[in-house]
């Protein structure tokens, strides 16, 4: 029995929530761990599209708990409409199906206005952000002056805390960033008329999650974004606010790193990026445009078109060390069908030498060229493909060109956005550790 971590590989939507609502039927207990409503995540059933965004990708199983745990960021207002969307989607009908930790720091009004203005500023030197107010409700909790999911529900502390803030953020909006201030009984009494809706969800996620383990329940964590947007090691400014590797799933939710068995990496066939910042592999031409329409290649959260590329394994292989990833899946391999042939990148070469590993400083991953492999492709349509052996020759030679190349094994492929459209080749949830 394993407890299995789900991260992106690449610069997100890789088809995380897919792959999290799949895998929710063999899991008891389904953990958001960091980022915040930056996340899309796209779960279809039947003709049924929900995208989510906080509330993490198992809550579309009834008798499934799902947890949001202190490592994520959370808009509460955005947080009651998506609650309020799954409801009346005919979804979790049992709200004890839902707990959140009551140390998640949340998003204030002031952190989307000055991710917004801040973005603005930049002009054309911007990060692209969602403009949710991640990074700015990351610098208050990282700055200790933070509001906490607990802190609203007591009127002295919440009223203090906000006050304090204010004070800064005020100053800091109207001198810097020519916005307007914000008054902190408006934000209080927003809150505290919100507050209800929330309350039964609140609690000790982390002592909750604690008592699962013990009781042997298989835990099933959820990454957002991808490994390229970690703040440590992806392509930094051009990044999230948050560690999206697989050992923040311990941190996010406040259960120990011996809790994290299976680390499963979710690589898309090819590569997108939303968002500024570097993409070595990116094909921002015809290719390009085929690939981002095949794929529906546009933001879960913000409807902005994709980048599109050709996969990459040097983002592949820095991910797999990060985050000790010990099976990959593949997904949207069937919107590759139709090429002649596929390219993939090996790894980079710099002023003529070969470059070891993913180069962490901008300037040299400027002057990189990517070195690419080239593979027969296939014009068979995979989207109907249940089984290995269903798929092409040329499909099967993609799939373990890359398990050899990355020398790690692959455990799923995804061929469609449904639920059905999957082959397993090994079960997460069976690997024993
Ligand atoms: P996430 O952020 O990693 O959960 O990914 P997104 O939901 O933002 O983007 C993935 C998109 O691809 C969504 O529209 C999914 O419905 C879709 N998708 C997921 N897996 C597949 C697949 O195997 N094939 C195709 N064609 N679409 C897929
Ligand atoms: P999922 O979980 C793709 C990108 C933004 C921007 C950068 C910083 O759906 O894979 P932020 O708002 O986090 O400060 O923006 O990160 N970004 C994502 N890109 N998928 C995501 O999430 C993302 N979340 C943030 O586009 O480049
Ligand atoms: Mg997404």
């Amino acid at each position: 029995m394993s407890n299995v971590v789900i991260i992106g590989t690449q610069w997100g939507d890789e088809g995380k929530g897919k792959i999290v609502d799949l895998l929710t039927e063999h899991a008891d207990v389904i953990v958001r761990f960091q980022g915040g409503p930056n996340a899309g995540h796209t779960v279809v059933v039947g003709d049924k599209k929900t995208i989510l965004h906080q509330v993490p990708s198992g809550i579309l199983h009834p008798g499934k708990q799902c947890v949001i745990g202190n490592g994520v960021v959370i808009d509460i207002e955005t947080l009651i409409s998506e609650i309020d969307l799954v409801k009346a989607q005919g979804y979790f009908r049992d709200d004890a199906a839902l707990l959140i930790s009551e140390n998640a720091h949340l998003i204030m009004p002031y952190h989307k206005s000055i991710d917004i203005a801040r973005e603005k500023m930049k002009g054309e030197g911007k990060i692209g952000t969602t403009g949710r107010g991640i990074g700015p409700a990351y610098e208050d909790k990282v700055g200790r002056s933070g509001i906490r999911l607990a802190d609203i529900f007591n009127d002295d502390v919440f009223r203090a805390k906000l006050e304090q803030n204010l004070k800064e953020k005020n100053f800091y909006l109207k001198n810097y960033l020519g916005e307007a201030e914000v008054a902190t009984d408006d934000i209080f009494s927003a809150f505290t008329a919100l507050r209800e809706r929330l309350r039964s969800y609140v609690g000790n996620a982390a002592l909750f999650l604690h008592g699962a383990l013990t009781a042997r329940k298989k835990v099933l964590f959820e990454g957002a974004q991808g490994a390229m947007l970690d703040i440590d090691h992806g392509t930094y400014p051009f990044v999230t606010s948050s560690n999206t590797a697989a050992a923040n799933a311990a941190i996010g939710s406040g259960v120990g790193p011996r809790n994290l068995d299976v680390i499963v990496g979710i690589v898309k066939a090819y590569t997108t990026r939303v968002g500024a910042g570097p993409f070595p592999t990116e094909q921002d031409n015809e290719l390009g445009v085929k690939l981002r329409d095949k794929g529906d290649e546009y933001g879960a959260t913000t409807g902005r078109p994709r980048r599109c590329g050709w996969l990459d394994l040097a983002v592949v292989q820095h991910a797999i060390r990060m985050n000790s990833i010990s099976h990959l899946l593949i997904t949207k391999l069937d919107v590759l069908s139709g090429l002649k042939t596929i390219k993939v990148c090996t790894g980079y070469t710099c002023a003529g030498k070969p470059v070891a590993g993913f180069p962490s400083d901008l300037a040299v991953l400027e002057t990189c060229t990517p070195v690419y492999d080239e593979l027969e492709g296939w014009q068979d349509d995979l989207t109907g493909v249940t089984s290995y052996e269903q798929l092409p020759d040329a499909a099967k030679r993609y799939i373990s060109y890359i398990e050899q190349k990355t020398a790690t094994p692959i455990s799923m492929v995804s061929v469609g956005y449904r639920r059905d459209q999957i082959i397993t080749l090994i079960d997460p949830f069976s690997v024993n550790n």
